[in-house]
Formats: C-alpha cells, structure tokens, sequence
C-alpha cells in the first residue's frame, strides 16, 4: 500500500512532496486512496468540503473515525498525514484478520488541505465541517498564482457552492483518533515505538505587509529610501528574540518580495508569521511584541506596516479520560512501561474536531525527529507498531 503512495507527488531529483489541496499529486492521492479504500469494501463519500470519508457498515450515528491528511507542505516529508491514512486502512485490514466485527460504523477519513499549503489556513477541510471558516472566506482564498480555492475545487471536480459546515456529520461521530509521525525526538529519547497526544499548543498565522517605495539600488542615496526589506529585518529577529524570552515558537518562513529585483529597492514585503506557544497568554504577548518591534522599525524606516492574523487555533487539551484509555490499550503492546502522553506544538485535524467530537492521537517515533522536510522519518517496525496500537484502540472503541 505504502510503495504506490510513496511516489504521488514526490520531487525526482531526490527532494520532498509537493502535495498540494486540489494540484495534480492531490488529486493522484485522493484516488490512490479510493482505489485503496474501495478495494477493502468500504463505502468512499466525498462530503461537501472535499474531504474523503472510507465507511465500513453504514454511515450513521454512534460511528468511530480514523484518519489523517494526504497534502503536505512545500517539500514535505514522506509521514506526515499519510501514516495516518495508510495506517488506518492497515488498521481495518488488522481488525478483519481478527474477525472484528464492528457493531457500529468506522470511518476513514481524509482531510483536504491540513497543511494550508497552498491556500494559507491550515485544517481547511476540517475548518469547514467544523463551521470554524466561513464558506465565503475559503471561497475567495488564494494561492501564489492568484486561483481561488473555489476555482481550484471546481476545476478538480467539486462544487465549490455547497462548502460549509456539516454539524450533521460530526454529530455522527462518537470518537476520532489520529495516527501521526511525531514531529520532535520524545519518543526516540524515552525508547518507546508509540505514544499519545495530551495537547496542542494554542498557533495561529499573521500576514505581515511591509509597503515601501520602489527606487533605483544605485542611485538612490540612503538617506531617501522607504525601503520595506528594512523593517521586515527587523521584525523577523525581534520574532526570534520573543520567542526565547517566552520559551514559545516564532518562525518566519515564507515571504515575498516586490518586484524582487536584484537592482531595484523593494515596494512591498509581505511575510508570514507563524507563532505558537503553551499557553494563549503567552502566544498574545509574542504576537503583541512582533506587532509592536515591526510597527516601531516601520516608522524608523518610513515605511508602512499592517499585520492580519489569517487562522488561529486555541489551546487543544485532548479528552482525558479518552487518552488514558488509549494509554492503557498502548501500553499492552509497549517495551516498557510509562507510555509517553505528550504535548505538541504542531496543528492537527484532530485538534480542530476535538471541539465537537471526543478527540485522540496517537504518535509514532520519529527517528531523526524532523518533520515538515524530506528528512522525516520512522521505521517500517513503529509504522507497524503505530498500526497495531490503532487497531487496538479501535477495536476498544468499537466494542463499546
Ligand atoms: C501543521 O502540521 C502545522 O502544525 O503547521
Ligand atoms: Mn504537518
Ligand atoms: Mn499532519
Ligand atoms: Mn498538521
């Protein structure tokens, strides 16, 4: 299962995942997934935010989900979000070699567009079911070349019209478990294949548009220059700098320059913040300090400066007595005991539904403990690890 996924959307020339919601290597994905999910008997429905729903038995109230994203980020790795899908497919093949027979509806499920790398808000399928983005502002978001995602959906198949909440949907959900790469080293240092997820960092993303003026590199002197670059300096090292101080997450790592010339002085920075920290006290006051260090170098350098906020994502605490449970399940099958349940600073589907459905992860160990690069990574044993612990603690669930 893993060999035909792998390739969908990899770079060639030896580089990471171009999987885009809705570009070419998306749309192979999703039918690489269909044609999986088909092949088992299950049921594939597209809901009507684009996201990918796989049923064994009926789809109705009571059911327990699974499931993850097939997108990634520009250069992504090869883990992120498809663990969670092929291990959920692996997972129902597990329970069929069991003989389980659920008494009530399994879904799985994928998600479109977790990674908002190509629109800009990430969970954008999960955002929508969830009613937490407006149909009309995901409608009009756009990518780097200007396509709206309603453009994009429509020209991959979809009614870009009907997106909006689905409460109908999560309302037939008893349960939703994730499956993930870990994206730091806790398990790798603790020597554990597996472990759960206790909570997600309260992030959010900020549009930063420094605006200039255009001029001539070498005849302009110093002293006349409204030059954005300035400022945007400026702020992404006052974003470093906050962040240590308040033992939080500042990254600077997509801008884009106007007209991006060698010899002519930008007109316009425009740059992403992405900042997260443990605790929603904490994200404001690093966010409030990088609004306040760009506005201040903006002024000294006669230039303007706004700075939107394009998602945000409270502080997820993960059900309680739902990820004991799973840690009980897990530790069954753990080399030793004391299951890690871990904290994280990366955003989730999981974490948007944990709202209206009682919500788990479950983590695989990640060797080189990078994620959101061709370096991300976990061994075929804790795949098949994290795969077992799943079909454990589906097999609880569905029991119940
Ligand atoms: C998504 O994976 C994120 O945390 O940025
Ligand atoms: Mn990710
Ligand atoms: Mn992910
Ligand atoms: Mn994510």
């Amino acid at each position: 299962m893993w060999a035909d996924l792998a390739p969908v959307g990899r770079d060639p020339d030896g580089g990471g995942y171009h999987r885009h919601a809705w570009n070419g290597a998306d749309t192979d994905a999703r039918a690489w997934f269909t044609e999986a999910a088909t092949a088992r008997g299950l049921d594939v429905r597209t809901d009507r935010n684009g996201n990918l729903w796989a049923w064994w038995g009926t789809p109705g109230p009571g059911a327990v989900a699974t499931g993850s994203h097939l997108d990634s980020v520009p250069d992504g790795g090869a883990f992120d979000g498809p663990l969670g899908v092929v291990g959920a497919l692996a997972a129902v093949d597990e329970l069929r070699r069991r003989g389980t027979v659920p008494d009530r509806p399994l879904a799985v499920t994928v998600f479109a567009e977790e990674e908002g790398g190509r629109f800009g808000v990430p969970c954008l399928g999960s955002r929508l079911t969830a009613g937490e983005i407006s149909p009309e502002r995901a409608r009009g978001l756009t990518d780097a070349s200007g396509t709206t995602w309603a453009r994009a959906m429509e020209a991959a198949g979809h009614d870009p019209h009907a997106i909006g909440a689905d409460p109908g949907a999560l309302a037939d959900l008893d349960v939703f478990v994730e499956l993930h790469v870990e994206q730091g080293r806790a398990l790798e240092d603790t020597r554990h294949p597996v472990g759960v997820a206790s909570a997600i960092w309260p992030h959010g993303r900020w549009r930063m548009d420094f605006a200039g003026r255009a001029d001539h590199a070498g005849t302009t002197r110093m002293a006349d220059r409204s030059d954005p670059m300035l400022p945007f300096a400026h702020t992404v090292l006052a974003a470093r700098s906050l962040a240590e101080e308040h033992d939080a997450r500042a990254t600077v790592a997509k801008a884009l320059v106007t007209p991006n010339g060698t010899n002519a002085i930008p007109s316009l920075v425009s740059a992403w913040l992405d900042a997260r920290a443990a605790d929603g006290a904490t994200l404001d006051a690093v966010v409030a300090g990088v609004r306040e260090a760009a506005g201040r170098a903006a002024r000294a350098h006669g230039v303007d400066h706004a700075m939107a906020n394009e998602s945000l994502t409270p502080l997820v605490s993960f059900a309680h007595g739902l990820r004991e449970r799973l840690a009980e399940v897990v530790a069954t099958r753990a080399p030793e005991p004391g299951v890690p349940v871990l904290p994280t600073g990366a955003g989730h589907d999981a974490g948007v539904l944990a709202a209206h459905v009682p919500t788990a992860m479950l983590y695989v160990r990640n060797p080189t403990g990078v994620s959101h690069s061709p370096e991300e990574w976990a061994r075929p044993e804790d795949c098949h690890d994290g795969v077992l612990a799943l079909a454990d603690v589906l097999q609880d669930l569905l029991a119940r």
